[in-house]
């Protein structure tokens, strides 16, 4: 969930600062880029040099550095974050975000940013358990932010009780939890179909198309980064996925009708991108057909329509999407396949337009949804494309 995802780690004035060098080690580990604010008083209990050799970055620690003239901007550093962490939080900058008191560069990073930010607070029990702390936790939860609560345990002050800091590895799981449980998608099961089929003529040829799957693949893969637990069911094609999803490699039509079928029942949302072969031969030959007569006549029959079959079966809370390749007039395609394959969406592409459709890395598509309403998008790169696809999907689902 980390994997390159821009943190800013705060650290504050706490002796559990020496844990936030093990923390970047982890965060580092996890594929995170990390950016270090040390407040003022944080400097006095780890070294900027220890943090930013972990961090492979400079470590900030004030707006303006005399020696180099190098001024840190607050604004930039805020936009540039996906998520904000402040471990250790004392109970000195904990009731600075409560209020809005922006008197260093962290609090002022921590105005500026839009992303979810947040906090592991360290301090002795009887400052963690005071009326004024537990009045500002309430306070910053209550602007969103996130508390990573503190452990039990020997303090430095020799006491026993609440205010360890938690260790790493319970940081790096919170914000994992938190990271998944956050996702739009998280929870759905999705499958894709991608790619063309190849039916069988003879051992050695095939009918196929000039599918390059890029479209389906990219569907899975922001999918897949939406939180989804994505199946992708493709045909044969050079594609590869960029996130973690199962995939199942098919070649004909039919099997990709058994293994759609085989899953469909447990699917929240499928969304049928290959572009399958409506017909086959009827006959494959067991052997290589020899070159003999000037003309060669192969008798072809229907594929099942595996979109139309799993409409049949889809059930209320399922959302079935199907794409539409069209050559000529379009619209009213679309809209006939929306209502004859039971879709709750069908997205159309026609191939008069130039970058869309087969091969190309772009595509130009307009969206049906069950109402019939219809939206128009601009030539778009087809990772761009798929983001549009899954913002309609999740609108289904609101
Ligand atoms: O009716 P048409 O073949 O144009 O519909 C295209 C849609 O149907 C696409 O979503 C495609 O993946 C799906 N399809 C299918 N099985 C077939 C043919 C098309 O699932 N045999």
């Amino acid at each position: 969930m980390l994997k390159n995802k821009n943190i800013i780690l705060g650290v504050c004035g706490s002796i559990a600062a020496y844990k936030s060098a093990f923390l970047v080690r982890l965060l580092v580990k996890a594929g995170a880029n990390i950016k270090v604010i040390l407040t003022p008083d944080g400097a006095n209990f780890i070294t900027p040099l220890t943090l930013a050799t972990l961090s492979k970055n400079p470590v900030y620690t004030q707006y303006f550095d005399e020696e180099t003239g190098v001024w840190s901007n607050h604004v930039e550093l805020g936009l540039w974050a996906d998520l904000i962490l402040i471990a250790p939080i004392s109970a000195n900058t904990l009731a600075k975000l409560a209020t809005g008191i922006c008197d260093n560069l962290l609090t002022a990073v921590y105005l500026s940013a839009k992303c979810p930010v947040y906090v592991a607070p360290a301090m002795d029990l009887d400052m963690w358990k005071h009326e004024t702390t537990q009045t500002n936790i309430h306070q910053i939860q209550s602007f969103g932010n996130l508390i990573i609560e503190p452990g039990d345990g020997e303090l430095a002050s020799g006491l026993y009780g609440a205010g360890r800091m938690a260790e790493p590895e319970e940081i790096i799981s919170f914000l994992d939890h938190a990271i998944k449980h956050s996702m739009p998608l998280y929870g759905k099961k999705v499958m894709v179909t991608a790619g063309p089929t190849y039916e069988a003529i003879d051992p050695v040829r095939f009918i196929g198309n000039h599918s390059s799957g890029k479209m389906g693949f990219a569907l899975a893969d922001e999918l897949a980064r939406l939180g989804a637990s994505v199946t992708l069911i493709a045909g044969p094609t050079a594609q590869k996925e960029n996130q973690i999803l199962t995939r199942i490699d098919i070649l004909s039509a039919q099997e990709m009708l058994n293994a759609c079928t085989s899953i469909f029942s447990e699917m929240d949302i499928t969304i049928m991108c290959a572009a399958v072969a409506d017909y086959r031969p009827k006959v494959i030959a067991n052997q290589k057909i020899k070159k003999q007569a000037d003309s060669l006549v192969l008798e072809l029959e229907k594929t099942v329509d595996i979109l139309a079959t799993l409409g049949k079966s889809k059930k209320a809370n399922q959302i079935l999407v199907g794409f539409a390749l069209e050559t000529h007039d379009e619209e009213n395609y679309a809209k006939g396949k929306l209502a004859q394959k039971n879709l709750d969406m069908v997205v159309l592409n026609s191939l008069n337009d130039k970058g869309a459709g087969f091969k190309s890395d772009t595509n130009k598509i307009t969206i049906f949804n069950k109402a019939l309403e219809c939206t128009v998008f601009e030539m778009k790169s087809k990772t761009a494309v798929a983001k549009d696809i899954c913002t309609a999907i999740l609108k289904i689902l609101k």
